[in-house]
């Protein structure tokens, strides 16, 4: 199925959606994206009817208001894309520095579109005022506007009618989850506690992230966590911690870009962390059910 993504986005899950849509349970009421980035996981499930209401929430308010323009009105949004991009053509470079100071001044979600497609590599950056500081990609010109409207319209199609937004710190986000919801968490990455990540606009305490599962897990919710990973033998990020209880995967997400360059086969796995209630579901038909918790089994994917 050929899924819309309008919103290049660095990170974004799109090319593991398949995969961790596996691990999501029967019957989902709303399935909340606290992290949502380019919400990949929502397109997806959405397409393959597996939540029947979506909760979009990121820290990026910009982001957020453009989900929102995206999802309500496609259509103006689309014209809008389109203008920009025929109006860059005569001198593409300075085009991008006005509407990046546009964007900066105003958080125009047209703006913002028009960006995230010509920056280099869909990587949103800031500076320390908060302000989108990324450079253009001289190469390209960004997606054609018949592409981006029907992947405007795509989305719009899946998420209309079924979509909040908001645009809070995910601790608020995650309070409200009840236990016929699925939460799917994909936090920026973090090493350590301390360091400010320049690709977000704000990072995630990993003491701070620990005590929000151990909260969720107190409420039995469901829940599915993106977390570290390695390529080869070289482990990215922190381990979610054993007294979570949690299914711990690894899914195979291709040849890094590093290793390729180094003429070598590293594949990147990405860990896939599942929270006590919904292994407890799932291992009532999958064979989870073999495997001990609190033993941090690891289980294997592969991509399909
Ligand atoms: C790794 S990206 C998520 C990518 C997403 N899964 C996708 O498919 O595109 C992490 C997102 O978390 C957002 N973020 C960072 N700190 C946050 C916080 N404290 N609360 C909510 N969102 C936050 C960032 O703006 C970023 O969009």
């Amino acid at each position: 199925m050929n899924i819309p993504h309008p919103i290049p986005y660095q990170g974004s899950k799109r090319s593991l959606a398949d995969t961790i849509l596996r691990y999501f349970p029967d019957k989902v009421e709303t399935l909340l994206e606290p992290f949502a980035g380019s919400a990949a996981i929502s397109l997806s499930a959405a397409a393959h009817q597996r939540a029947k209401r979506f909760h979009i929430n990121d820290l990026n308010k910009p982001l957020v208001d453009l989900w929102r323009a995206i999802v309500n009105t496609p259509d103006k949004l689309a014209e809008e894309y389109e203008g920009l991009w025929h109006e860059q053509l005569g001198d593409p470079k300075i085009f991008y520095r006005k509407i990046r100071d546009e964007f900066n001044l105003t958080g125009r979600p047209d703006c913002f579109l028009y960006l995230l497609a010509r920056c280099v590599k869909a990587s949103v950056r800031y500076n320390a005022n908060g302000e989108f500081n990324q450079s253009p990609d001289n190469r390209r010109r960004g997606a054609a506007p018949a592409t981006m409207r029907s992947q405007l319209l795509g989305a719009s199609c899946l998420l209309k009618g079924k979509t909040s937004f908001s645009s809070k710190n995910y601790r608020d986000v995650v309070s409200h989850a009840a236990k016929a919801d699925l939460v799917y968490m994909d936090p920026p990455y973090q090493g350590v506690c301390g360091d400010r990540d320049s690709r977000y606009l704000a990072s995630v305490q990993f003491c701070e992230f620990v005590e929000v599962l151990e909260q969720l897990n107190e409420r039995h919710i469901r829940y599915i966590v993106s977390y570290d990973g390695r390529t080869g033998r070289k482990i990215h990020g922190v381990r979610l911690p054993d007294h979570l209880n949690l299914i711990h995967m690894e899914l195979n997400a291709g040849r890094s870009t590093q290793a390729t360059l180094l003429g070598r086969k590293d594949a990147t796995f990405e860990a896939l962390y599942l929270s006590p209630a919904l292994a407890d579901e799932l291992g009532e038909m999958k064979t989870i059910r073999r495997f001990t918790r609190g033993e941090q089994m690891c289980l294997l994917e592969t991509r399909a």
